[in-house]
């Protein structure tokens, strides 16, 4: 399965010029490289997923998993909670989990959190038959 992460190259600090997206993406891939991440997981970025107001902005998703949007990421500091979450999420089934399992800062920093659409067809196909 395919996993994804998602990353904000437009967020400038707060009352700055700066858009740390770039170093975030670099410093991510450099330490997922490194660590013992169960499944590969494709770095990208994209200008502006609409969290504007707490920059960086940090998606994970996946196929038939739920989605994540993070945001408030600061790539000096929050890197390895970033790495944590992608072990977690990896071994996650549909990639559910609740804010009190996510590591470290992510606990507080969700801005949203999906269903797969994959799995909430087939349960809306289960409630009407
Ligand atoms: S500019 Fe980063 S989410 Fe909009």
């Amino acid at each position: 399965m395919e996993h994804r992460i998602t990353i904000c190259t437009s967020c400038k600090h707060k009352g700055t010029q700066c858009r740390p997206g770039f170093e975030l993406i670099d410093k991510l891939r450099k330490a997922l490289a490194q660590d013992a991440v169960p499944e590969t997981f494709e770095i990208s970025g994209v200008a502006c997923m609409a969290g504007c107001n707490h920059p960086c902005t940090v998606a994970y998703h996946s196929t038939k998993k739920a989605t994540y949007l993070f945001g408030d990421i600061d790539p000096a500091v929050d890197v390895e909670d970033l790495v944590a979450f992608a072990k977690q999420y990896a071994c996650l089934h549909d990639g559910w989990c609740s804010s009190v399992d996510r590591p470290g800062k992510l606990r507080h920093t969700t801005l949203a959190r999906v269903p797969a659409a994959i799995l909430a067809i087939e349960a809306a196909q289960e409630r009407v038959s």
